[in-house]
């Protein structure tokens, strides 16, 4: 059985994506800064199968944090990384743009940069997928910081990929897109196209175990998003006048 890392497992997608696997019988390293919903986790499964891990992404030390899970599971087969939020911010609040940066971006090289190496420099076998979004398909004005970091994941991702081959490394990567999910992260709003959490986690696991290199999730999301990447950015730009009345989003 493999052991899997979901980095940012304390709630939504990367909770549901840990649960599938803890029924899967995988041993689970679950991380996120909410201690309690961690040990929710560990209470609620078979004894022994799973491992948390209390640590915040943007902090110097995640890297370490993350090596000592690892360490404790005896190694690592599969991670998501799945820690990540997203704010509109059109009056462009720095400390909101900058956090964003800091979680999304700069917590998934973190951890990406760790994984990598340690596979690689072991002659390892290992998958990391990332959850980015359809949000990185085209730059959103109402959240560039958003936008740009789920863009910067799934790039990084794609780079990571080419440098398995310049490695000559055995890593595959996926880089997952969800649409709108039923998780905190869109604060009990009502959007069109949204899916459920679980739903989400299945197709995200089914991905990772068919080693998919890029998921839409859902079919009418990767429809839109086809049509999303047709759009040319002129249009795209004078297309903001219809963003306005949804400033505060999510
Ligand atoms: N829901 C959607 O509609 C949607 C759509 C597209 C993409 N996504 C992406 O899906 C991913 C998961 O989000 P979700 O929808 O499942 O929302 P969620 O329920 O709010 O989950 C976010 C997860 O990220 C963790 N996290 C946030 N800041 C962190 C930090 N500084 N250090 C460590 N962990 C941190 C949280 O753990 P702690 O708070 O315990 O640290 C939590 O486990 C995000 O990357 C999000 O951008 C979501």
């Amino acid at each position: 059985m493999k052991n899997v890392i979901v980095v940012g497992a304390t709630s939504g997608i990367g909770r549901e994506v840990a649960e599938i696997y803890i029924r899967q019988g995988c041993r689970v390293g679950v991380t996120g800064r909410r201690k309690y919903l961690l040990d929710e986790i560990v209470r609620t499964s078979p004894a022994g199968q799973v491992f948390p891990q209390v640590f915040d992404v943007s902090a110097e030390t995640a890297a370490e944090s993350l090596a000592e899970l690892v360490e404790r599971m005896g190694g690592v087969d599969i991670c998501l990384y799945s820690s990540g939020y997203g704010h509109t911010n059109t009056a462009l609040e720095p400390s909101l743009e900058l956090g964003q940066v800091d979680v999304n971006a700069k917590g998934f090289v973190r951890c990406a940069v760790w994984l990598f190496n340690y596979w690689a420099d072991k002659g390892l076998k290992g998958h990391l997928a990332v959850i980015s979004s359809v949000a990185s398909i085209l730059p959103l004005g109402v959240c560039p910081s958003y936008s740009a970091t789920k863009k910067f994941e799934a790039f990084y991702a794609q780079a990571l990929r080419q440098l398995a081959v310049i490695r000559d490394a055995d890593i595959s990567i996926t880089v997952i897109k969800p649409g709108f999910v039923d998780t905190d992260f869109i604060h009990g709003r009502h959007f069109p196209m949204t899916i459920r959490r679980g739903k989400a986690a299945a197709k995200i696991v089914r991905a990772i175990r068919r080693r998919k290199k890029s998921v839409v999730i859902d079919g009418r999301w990767a429809a839109l998003g086809l049509v999303m990447r047709l759009v040319p950015f002129p249009l795209w730009n004078w297309g903001g006048r219809f963003f306005r009345p949804y400033k505060d989003m999510f």
